[in-house]
């Protein structure tokens, strides 16, 4: 499939979607949030993909968000059916693999709310985030309210989502709200490092450890803890898991499959 609005590329296991409309700031139209989807579905079954990197193209932003110009001559009822199907943020956070926000500028809006639905993010120290939506009369609708909530507690939430002002990068990290901060210039190097050390793994181990912990989330403590003992038992199923004990045995570096 050719893309207009991403650029995806897959080097040493790890693929990185690059959102690529950085005229118009990166911002996500409904064209943009479909390629994307039909990108998840698939890197979902290659092999050669471990590891998936979200950023935006150019040096200014990330995503400054769904792209205002589709809101214009919207109802309720027409806005409800845009938002009908496959929804983007919940695509990348349901991926069975980890995903990486690579934070390059302004991550406003839905940009924040496709942060929030990867894994870890890691933002450079240019970058401003925010869910502006209030200064345009509506509310976060890709699950910044229920994510962010989560990710930051309530009163943080409470006050970036009432106020719809920007923090910068090191605020954020304060808050929970990005992993690590780090110099412009580092960025790139810092996240790929991350996601090759990730993509050594057990891909079949990642995508576990990814489940189990998403269910602290969506389960109570007991039905979370039920999850974990099924999912850390599955992995024995694993060739990979084979593999590993034995390297460490062995005194030698495991060679994870993928079986
Ligand atoms: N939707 C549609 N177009 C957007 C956009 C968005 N969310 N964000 C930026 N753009 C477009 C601008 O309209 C402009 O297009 P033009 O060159 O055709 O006029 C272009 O991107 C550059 O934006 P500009 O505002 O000139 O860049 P900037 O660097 O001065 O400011 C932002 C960047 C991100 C601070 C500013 O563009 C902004 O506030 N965007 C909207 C953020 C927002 O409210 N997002 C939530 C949407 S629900």
């Amino acid at each position: 499939m050719t893309y207009q609005n991403i650029l995806l590329e897959t080097s040493n296991r790890i693929t990185t979607l690059t959102i690529n409309r950085p005229d118009k700031r990166n911002a996500l139209n409904q064209a943009t949030r479909d390629e994307m989807a039909a990108a998840l579905d698939s890197l979902e079954k290659s092999a050669e993909s471990r590891v998936l990197v979200i950023t935006g193209a150019g040096d200014k932003a990330f995503i400054a968000g769904a792209d205002i110009n589709e809101f214009e001559g919207r109802t309720a009822l027409t806005q409800r059916d845009a938002m009908k199907g496959l929804r983007v943020f919940t695509a990348i956070e349901e991926f069975p693999k980890p995903v990486i926000a690579m934070i390059n500028g302004f991550c406003l809006g839905g940009g924040l709310e496709v942060a929030l639905a990867c894994d870890i993010r890691i933002a450079s120290d240019t970058a401003r985030l925010g869910q502006p939506e209030i200064n345009l009369g509506i509310i976060p609708g890709g699950g910044g309210t229920q994510r962010l909530t989560r990710l930051v507690g309530e009163g943080k939430a409470m006050e970036i989502i009432l106020t719809g002002d920007a923090i910068d990068a090191p605020h954020a990290k304060e808050i929970g709200l990005v992993n690590q901060v780090v110099a412009a210039g580092e960025l790139r190097t810092t996240v790929l490092g991350l996601a090759a050390r990730i993509a050594e793994k057990s891909p079949i181990a990642l995508r576990m450890a990814k489940e189990a912990v998403k269910s602290a989330a969506r389960m109570s403590l007991r039905e979370g803890l039920e999850r974990e003992m099924d999912l850390f038992s599955l992995t024995f199923g694993s060739e990979d898991k084979a593999e590993g004990v034995r390297a460490f045995l062995e005194k030698r570096k495991p060679d994870f499959k993928g079986r």
